[in-house]
């Protein structure tokens, strides 16, 4: 029997954090046994906003050296780099002139994106989902792993997939797949460290909002010591009122693998003072050897490249294929 495919992908932007490894990655390892995985670096989509041409290329390296550090298996997963597959940004351009204007006026990210971006807010950005859309479907997946905050841009990717198959496709015969979003209840918000009513994100210009998996034991220590909190004694799930309390204990209760009854019952009565060593010793097991396995990886000579060119290869086929299939529908001109 063939495996159902799973395609997900992250945003180059900078180093992976906790929400990234919780909300997406660790999904991805547990399911890539069950799974034909198709696992990419978003570059194309790093460029939406103001990027430095200068790290963009060892950024997209260190999230891929980031992916199999957290156990991605290159034997089992097919691991890529966007940009490098051309047939990304060209379905793009042709679900462009499919999707309406106002489909994409109305998502979230690109209003709260937007507004932090002030006048220099570019096209791509306004673009992005579409991008998006065409990167899950080129490859027909069966479910896409993503956090919660991807909800919408997945909506909008079966919206996009269901009207081209309305339009130029056939009941019996659709163009694209319509893929089924995977958001797993736990880890699926990770909250900010300064804030536990925003998500954790990448571009959030303080660093101590965040814990990035490649964080050194003394960062963590630092980041979680100064890390919001609140004045009650005893500490609990799910009190809407301390959303700082709900955050780092579910941290706590993911990083370290217990249940939500027995990290209830241990921290009930609990300050924050007998807290946050425990979460700091807790955290720095979780992520300490991942960042060994980091190091390790870029150590060995050519193994990365042979990883993205593996990959490339396997992925580009399947890509092409779908991108044929398409302009075939749309009634464009056969190669010669
Ligand atoms: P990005 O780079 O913002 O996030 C990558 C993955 O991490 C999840 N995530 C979180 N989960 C829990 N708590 C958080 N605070 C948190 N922050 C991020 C995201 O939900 C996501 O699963 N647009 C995508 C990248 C992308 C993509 C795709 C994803 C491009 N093409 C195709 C899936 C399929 C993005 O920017 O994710």
């Amino acid at each position: 029997m063939t495996k159902q495919r799973i395609l997900s992908g992250i945003q180059t932007t900078g180093d992976l954090h906790l929400g990234n490894y919780l909300g997406a990655i660790r999904n991805w390892v547990e399911i890539q046994e069950q799974y034909d995985s198709y696992l990419f670096m978003a570059d194309l989509h790093a460029i939406t906003v103001p990027h430095d041409p200068k790290v963009l290329a060892s950024t997209t390296r260190r999230v891929a050296a980031t992916y199999l550090a957290c156990g991605i298996n290159p034997k089992q997963a097919t691991i890529f780099i966007q940009s490098h597959i051309s047939a990304h940004a060209e379905l793009a351009w042709i679900l462009n002139c499919i999707t309406p204007l106002n489909w994409l006026e109305r998502m979230i990210q690109f209003k709260e994106k937007a507004l932090k971006q002030g006048e220099d807010v570019s096209v791509g950005l306004l673009d992005y989902p579409v991008l998006q859309a065409a990167d899950i479907l080129l490859y027909e997946p069966d479910h896409v792993p993503v956090g919660e905050d991807q909800r919408q841009h997945l909506e909008l990717t079966r919206d996009i997939a269901q009207r081209v198959n309305y339009k130029f496709g056939t009941e019996t015969q659709p163009i694209l797949k319509v893929p089924n979003p995977l958001i797993r209840k736990e880890g699926a918000r990770v909250m900010s460290l300064a804030d536990g009513t925003r998500k954790m994100s990448k571009s959030d210009p303080s660093e101590l909002s965040r814990i990035s998996i490649l964080d050194t034991n003394d960062a963590i220590a630092t980041k979680i010591k100064k890390c919001k909190t609140d004045p009650t004694r005893g500490l609990e799930f799910g009190n809407p009122d301390r959303p700082e309390c709900n955050n780092l204990l579910t941290l706590y209760m993911l990083l370290s693998g217990q249940t939500q009854a027995t990290v209830a019952a241990e921290c009930a009565e609990i300050g924050w003072g007998q807290f946050k060593p425990l979460l700091t010793e807790t955290t720095i097991a979780a992520i300490a050897p991942i960042r060994d396995r980091y190091d390790e990886i870029l150590a060995e000579p050519g193994y990365l490249d042979t990883v993205l060119r593996e990959g490339r290869e396997k992925a580009e086929t399947l890509a092409n294929a779908t991108l044929s299939k398409v302009k075939n529908a749309l009634g464009f001109a056969p190669m010669i």
